[in-house]
């Protein structure tokens, strides 16, 4: 449950409605250490989730750095996992 985010969360809501209508958009949580950039994403994650959207969640780590494409190379193995099961017609 997060607190007192509810703008943020709307805003980033109507993003997804946008992405579902072909108009993706990048957004970027600023803000310091601790003030619930992660709890944010995670939460309009599960917005997406709810609407049938899938998911791919990826975490840069400091100690990977120096790997290239890292975090890129994290979202695929997240992938198979957190897509929607398919449906046949
Ligand atoms: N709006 C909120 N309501 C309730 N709990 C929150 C809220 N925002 C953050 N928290 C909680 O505060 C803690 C820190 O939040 P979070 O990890 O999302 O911060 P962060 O900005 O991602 O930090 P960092 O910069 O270290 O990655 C977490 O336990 C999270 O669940
Ligand atoms: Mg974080």
């Amino acid at each position: 449950m997060l607190f007192g985010r509810e703008q943020e969360l709307d805003a980033l809501a109507e993003l997804l409605d946008g992405a579902r209508a072909g108009r993706g958009a990048l957004v970027w949580l600023l803000g310091e250490g601790g003030i619930g950039k992660t709890a944010l994403a995670g939460a309009v994650g599960d917005v997406a989730r709810e609407r049938g959207m899938a998911v791919l969640r990826a975490e840069a780590d400091e100690l990977e750095r120096h790997r290239p494409f890292g975090s890129t190379a994290s979202t695929r193995a997240t992938a198979p996992s957190t897509a929607p099961r398919s449906t046949s017609t």
